[in-house]
């Protein structure tokens, strides 16, 4: 041993120069790829930016819910980048309790996944993988889940998501740029079929592609990059790939094998029921009972982040995972058969202490701002030879710049001796002459080029200057 070996000297105790140099390679750092990529492929390059703003804007959009009460944002947290101090959001679900969802009326069947990193997810999972995305992995394509939000989340239908679409004017006209007229109605073809809700699917995609978080304290270590990684998650790594067990499944620079296993999570929790995992899921077509209990084995990317955690949210902390593990899973309450290697293993209370260290390392960079606001559309509107943009309140479209009974906002309404730009002012203030009232201003018009011997009356070109009340 030797080189660089010797300025790591954690990874010195617990593994070989060669074994070192292949943890490097298989652990380095995920390379994004594109997220305009599936979009070009499809359709006009130059316009995926307008997709993934459509995209995000509905991701937002409550009226997309039966109720109108819930948007997908309300499952994948998108934090509020606009609080002090800012909140950031790592698109799981963070309501207490949530051992699974809340969806628009009673409950999903299972714990939001963060819909952070699907783009990696597509990228660097096997050929051979049946399909990735969910708990199970019913879905080959991130935004195919669209199926699932809209059936079991939203709890609305196709023609519902339609007509949010052909109702707004400014979803419409950006649907149309994109894809061209969308057809009336959905429910004369197979949900399969329904144009608009395929392309749907795309503009999620594209937004979603977007949501990247890599460059965490681990992800730089790995590169040889200046890290703020501690000992202790050094050592955690070790433990990982070692008496843990943990890379037996959670391997490589995903932290997933993107395989089905069966870990035998105890099904318990508020709302929690018996969940079959993927024999459930491909239920009816060719239901194979091998496939009871199987979950694909989630990516640990921003995990401290994602909490409660396992497809029925059983457990709130990383350090209950690690206990479960520890125990060797539990002994009942769990369908199909246990993987063989969730069993007591050999770990100390230290390598606990250091696996959850790890896990902690492995928080990528917050997504930007942009990306985690509403930029709904659904409260802008024109007004016919306005030039500030309308906003809707309640049924009519008013200019809050200058509705004395909407000004600044719906809800602020001026009292009757007050007028509106933009806040209340008060319109006939005693003014100490020389000033007079102007709009609720006190201006001296013997010297005001903006109001020249009277209220309003502009000096301009070549006269541009007021001098004793008239325009020089
Ligand atoms: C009521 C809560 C809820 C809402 C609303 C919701 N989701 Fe989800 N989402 C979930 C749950 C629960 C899962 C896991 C489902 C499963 O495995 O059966 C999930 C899974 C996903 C996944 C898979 C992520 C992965 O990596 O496997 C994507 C993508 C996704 N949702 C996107 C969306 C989009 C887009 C919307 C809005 C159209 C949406 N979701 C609305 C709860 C919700
Ligand atoms: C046999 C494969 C396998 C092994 C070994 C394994 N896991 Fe898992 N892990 C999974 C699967 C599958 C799930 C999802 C299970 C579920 O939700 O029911 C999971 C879930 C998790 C989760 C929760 C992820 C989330 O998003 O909620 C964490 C954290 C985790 N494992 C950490 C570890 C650690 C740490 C070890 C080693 C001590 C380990 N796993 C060993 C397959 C495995």
């Amino acid at each position: 041993m030797g080189g660089c070996w010797s300025s790591e000297p954690l990874i010195d105790d617990t593994f070989t120069a060669d074994q070192w140099e292949r943890l490097k390679s298989d652990y380095a750092p995920p390379i994004p790829p594109n997220p305009c990529d599936v979009w070009t492929q499809v359709r006009r390059p130059g316009t995926c930016d307008q997709a993934a703003a459509l995209g995000q804007a509905l991701f937002f959009e409550p009226a997309l819910s039966h109720s109108g009460a819930i948007s997908c944002a309300s499952c994948h947290d998108p934090g509020d980048p606009d609080a002090v101090p800012k909140i950031d959001g790592w698109f799981a679900d963070i309501r207490t309790p949530n051992n699974v969802s809340a969806a628009d009326s009673g409950w999903t069947k299972r714990n939001s996944p963060s819909v952070i990193n699907v783009s990696l997810k597509d990228k660097y999972a096997p050929a051979t993988a049946r399909g990735v995305f969910s708990w199970t992995g019913k879905f080959t394509r991130s935004g195919a889940v669209l199926r699932l939000a809209i059936d079991k989340a939203l709890k609305t239908n196709d023609d519902a998501i339609a007509a949010v679409i052909h109702n707004n004017p400014i979803y419409l006209s950006q649907y149309i740029q994109l894809f061209g007229t969308p057809s009336p109605s959905c429910s004369t073809m197979p949900p399969s079929q329904c144009e608009l809700i395929k392309n749907l699917e795309l503009v999620f995609e594209v937004y979603m592609n977007k949501l990247v978080s890599v460059n965490s304290p681990f992800d730089l270590f790995i590169a040889d990059l200046p890290s703020p990684l501690s000992e202790s998650a050094k050592r955690g790594f070790g433990v990982f790939v070692g008496r843990g067990m943990c890379a037996e499944c959670h391997g490589g620079k995903m932290f997933s094998d993107f395989t089905p296993h069966d870990t035998g999570v105890p099904q318990m929790g508020v709302n929690v029921f018996e969940d079959g995992g993927r024999a459930d899921d491909h239920g009816g077509v060719a239901m194979d009972p091998a496939d009871a209990g199987l979950f694909i084995t989630p990516s640990l990317r921003n995990i401290a982040k994602t909490g409660p955690y396992m497809h029925d949210g059983a457990f709130t902390s990383l350090a209950e995972v690690i206990a479960f593990y520890r125990a060797g899973g539990v002994p009942s309450g769990y369908a199909g058969v246990r993987d063989a290697r969730i069993q007591k293993g050999e770990m100390t209370d230290e390598d606990a202490r250091d696996l959850e260290a790890f896990l902690n390392s492995l928080t990528g960079t917050p997504i930007p701002p942009e990306l985690c606001r509403d930029v709904h559309p659904r409260n802008v509107c024109t007004i016919a030879g306005d030039a500030n943009p309308g906003t809707v309140c309640g049924t009519a479209c008013v200019d809050l710049q200058l509705d004395p009974k909407h000004c600044g906002s719906c809800d602020k309404q001026c009292a009757t001796n007050e007028v509106c730009m933009g806040t209340c002012f008060p319109t006939a203030p005693m003014c100490s002459p020389p000033a007079q009232n102007c709009h609720g201003f006190c201006l001296d018009f013997q010297a005001d080029p903006q109001n020249c011997g009277s209220c309003g009356h502009t000096c301009a070109d070549p006269t541009p200057t007021c001098v004793t009340g008239t325009c020089r």
